[in-house]
């Protein structure tokens, strides 16, 4: 009966069944054989994907996820929940002082919030969830308080991260300013692991990796000691799309501590500090930088994307909205899928490297949500359009070449089976 199956059902099939093939018994795997653990931000996005198909499940996600905290309160980027050999960096190279389960040592884009607060306002018998949901707003107070104290000591307002991982785009044209003021040393060899699961040219070069691995030298030769590391770490920029999503973080936390009845003004005095705070991150044209080096003490000037989610965090003024509306489709609105992670238009757009061109469905998500909330309803209806089309055509993949629709990275990927779940719920 094929047939009779909508375009909607069958790409909602295929998305719910991508995340149960993913599912490792209460966590998900962001896809076989390249990602084999849980990561931070691919958690929050699957947990949202998971809501809609089943809400336990979802919860399930954060728990385990949860479970890797350490106890300062930094949430890993990677969760080690069963070891296995073909991943690199595992375990044994982080040596994270936490190990039960064993941890990496840095974290990611802190969207956890936004997830939990999705999941608690779409679940319709909040009594049930609330005594899970309450120690998991702690859980992530203690996070939000953690990134402050250690990674914005001198009060900002606006938070660094110490390893383009943190970002978690790693090889954005972004970090090759600050990276290329590096020279590593004493990096022992390794092997790489990734390629033995995916394409060499859609992935990072292997200059990207020894400085990878040379800066979680430096971090693990600190003891992981913060805000210590905030003054020593070689890299420490402050990211504009990091800070946005912190700051929609931030405002869901907000909503979480109204809803349970918990103090607001630890999580309001973030929120008032981190719009100051972008007052830095203004470029004087309308718009904003996409980042700062804090140790080179300059704004960076580079038109990646992640840029726009100054208007997922609600960071921008109804003008600046209007000066981001035309410089997004101006910057990237020539390829036949929106949008681009780098300008297509500038030397070192690649688009299949990983970071440095390609589409991703969960960018295109926030930005999504972003122009809505502004009210460009356009823009957004575009970039929901493209990435389902990209899907339909190419698959589940990781990311998507945006001139040609070429499916890149790993293949049946959840968090684009989430963002996908996501954009088809809206619809
Ligand atoms: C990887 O292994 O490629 C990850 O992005 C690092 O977390």
């Amino acid at each position: 009966m094929r047939g009779l199956h909508t375009r909607r059902e069958q790409l909602w099939d295929a998305a719910g069944l991508i995340l149960k093939r993913n599912d490792m018994g209460g966590y998900s795997v962001p896809t076989r054989g390249l990602y084999p653990y849980q990561w931070l931000w691919d958690a929050g996005f699957v947990a949202m994907g998971w809501h809609l198909i089943d809400q336990p499940r979802a919860w399930k996600e954060l728990d385990m996820l949860l479970r890797g905290q350490w106890a300062s309160g930094m949430l890993p980027h990677i969760t080690f929940h069963q070891i296995v050999d073909t991943y690199f960096p595992g375990p044994d190279i982080w040596q994270s002082p936490q190990q039960n389960p064993p941890t990496s040592g840095i974290t990611q884009p802190p969207i956890i919030a936004t997830a939990l607060w999705d999941l608690y306002r779409n679940t319709e018998d909040t009594a049930t969830v609330e005594p899970q949901a309450r120690s998991m707003f702690q859980a992530l107070l203690r996070y939000h308080r953690w990134l402050y104290e250690a990674r914005d000591p001198d009060k900002t307002g606006l938070v660094a991260i110490l390893h383009p991982w943190e970002s978690g785009m790693d090889n954005s044209p972004l970090w090759d300013g600050p990276l290329s003021r590096i020279k590593p040393v004493a990096v022992p060899t390794f092997k790489r692991r990734d390629l033995n699961h995916v394409n060499a040219a859609h992935r990072p070069l292997d200059e990207d990796y020894v400085r990878y691995i040379y800066l979680l030298i430096c971090l693990r030769n600190g003891g992981y000691v913060e805000p210590s590391l905030y003054y020593f770490a070689p890299f420490c920029v402050v990211d504009t799309g990091y800070n946005a999503i912190l700051l929609r973080a931030n405002r869901d936390l907000l909503a979480m501590a109204k809803a349970l009845g918990e103090p607001e003004t630890e999580i309001t005095g973030w929120i008032d500090r981190a719009e100051k705070g972008f007052q830095r991150l203004r470029d004087g044209q309308g718009g904003f930088y996409a980042g700062f080096d804090v140790r080179a003490g300059v704004p960076l000037d580079v038109p990646v994307t992640s840029k726009y989610l100054t208007l997922w965090g609600g960071a921008a003024s109804a003008d600046e909205a209007l000066y981001l509306a035309r410089e997004f489709s101006e910057s990237l609105g020539g390829t036949s899928y929106m949008a681009a992670t780098f300008s297509p238009v500038v030397t070192g757009f690649h688009p299949q490297r990983y970071w440095r061109g390609p589409v991703w469905a969960i960018l295109n998500w926030m930005l999504s949500e972003g122009f809505k909330d502004y009210g460009f309803k356009s823009e957004a209806a575009r970039l929901r359009a493209d990435v389902l089309q990209l899907v339909e055509t190419a698959g589940f993949y990781e990311y998507f070449d945006p001139l040609t629709g070429v499916g890149c990275g790993g293949p049946d990927f959840s968090w684009t089976a989430a963002v996908i779940l996501k954009i088809l719920a809206s619809e």
